[in-house]
């Protein structure tokens, strides 16, 4: 899918991002990769980290800009097959604090990165989104369904160009930057009480080489207009704790601003436009596209089927990780 191929990847220094470049450069044989993002710092550790792993950075470009900046984007879109969208603001409370901001760097950055697509001519454009693009109730979460429907839509600004836009929507990334479980890991080092918002409370979670299979998989397999979903497993937020130390003792703080006690990947509004595969779900455009594609058998010939109408992905009605799975993964 990759070999020989161009492929930018926006915040290409992030969690997700850097583990992104990192899978194509030992699974693949790009033509180039080009990481783009604001940073220079980011860049140059990246890059040094490369190097120290002995990666042949002849294929790697470190691309400075900002997805705000749309004449620099297109600049960095020529010649390019694939573009993967990670970049974005996603700290709930600085967008909340923030809006503006964010608005500038998740949506209208979403548009300029579909303008650039289309210009120069791309063939394929995922965007990343989140659990929280679902009956969002924070700002974040927000402008990320704006972005999702920014992208189905692309669809129909294509006209004759082949350049097809898919989203790929997951839940929370262990160990991501700015997650629960880096944040636990400090308060015991500074052996102070876990501060859990509510006992029950529950997350989707994934490993981040998991999410970069899987949009890997969703190139192979997108038509264009679709949101992917991996199947993931749920953790309860109190067993993280428990599983980072069960000597800490947990204070309750109760829900902050923009949080809800569960989150949702396939809402039952949508239940009518979602088909169910082996390892993941899609959500079918709600609008008609111009393209007109059978959803139930995707690209590489997999087939889905109908969930029933009643159907909703909830991080409370899902499989749960065991304490001593999530041990596993954090160590
Ligand atoms: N982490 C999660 O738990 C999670 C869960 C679901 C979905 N997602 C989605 O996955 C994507 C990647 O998340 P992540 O965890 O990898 O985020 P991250 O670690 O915070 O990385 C964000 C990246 O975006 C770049 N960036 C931010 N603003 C930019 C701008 N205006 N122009 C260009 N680059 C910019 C950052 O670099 P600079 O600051 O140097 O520009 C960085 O490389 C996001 O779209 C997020 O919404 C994340």
């Amino acid at each position: 899918m990759f070999n020989n191929k161009n492929i930018i990847i926006t915040g290409g220094t992030g969690s997700f991002g850097k583990e992104f470049v990192i899978y194509l450069l030992k699974n693949y044989k790009p033509k180039k990769i080009v990481i783009f993002s604001r940073d220079e710092l980011k860049q140059f550790e990246f890059s040094n980290y490369l190097k120290n792993k002995a990666f042949n950075l002849k294929k790697v470009r470190f691309f400075i800009g900002d997805v705000r900046d749309r004449s620099r984007l297109s600049l960095a879109f020529q010649s390019m097959d694939y573009v993967v969208h990670a970049a974005a603001l996603k700290q709930i409370v600085a967008a909340e604090y923030n809006p503006q901001e964010v608005v500038k760097t998740n949506i209208e950055g979403a548009q300029n990165i579909i303008f650039s697509a289309l210009d120069q001519n791309v063939d394929k454009v995922i965007a990343l989104s989140t659990d929280k693009a679902v009956n969002p109730v924070n700002l974040y979460g927000a402008t990320k369904l704006v972005s999702d429907k920014l992208f189905i839509n692309a669809n129909n600004l294509a006209g004759k160009k082949r350049t097809r836009f898919s989203v790929v929507r997951y839940g929370n990334v262990i160990n991501s930057r700015g997650s629960v479980i880096p944040f636990f890991k400090k308060t015991v080092i500074q052996k102070k009480l876990f501060p859990i918002t509510h006992k029950k409370m529950t997350r989707f979670f994934i490993k981040v080489d998991d999410g970069v299979k899987f949009v890997i998989k969703s190139f192979s397999r997108m038509l264009g207009g679709e949101i992917f979903i991996p199947k993931v497993d749920s953790i309860k937020i109190i067993d993280i704790a428990k599983a980072i130390s069960s000597n800490t003792k947990i204070k309750i703080v109760g829900i902050r601003p923009g949080e809800k006690m569960h989150e949702v990947l396939c809402p039952q509004d949508e239940a009518h436009l979602t088909l169910e595969f082996k390892d993941h779900y899609v959500i079918k455009p709600s609008i008609g596209l111009e393209i007109k594609n059978n959803y139930q058998i995707n690209a590489i010939r997999e087939k889905g089927k109908k969930v029933s109408e009643s159907f909703e992905y909830s991080s409370n009605l899902n499989k749960f990780l065991s304490i001593k799975d999530i041990k596993k993964i954090i160590n």
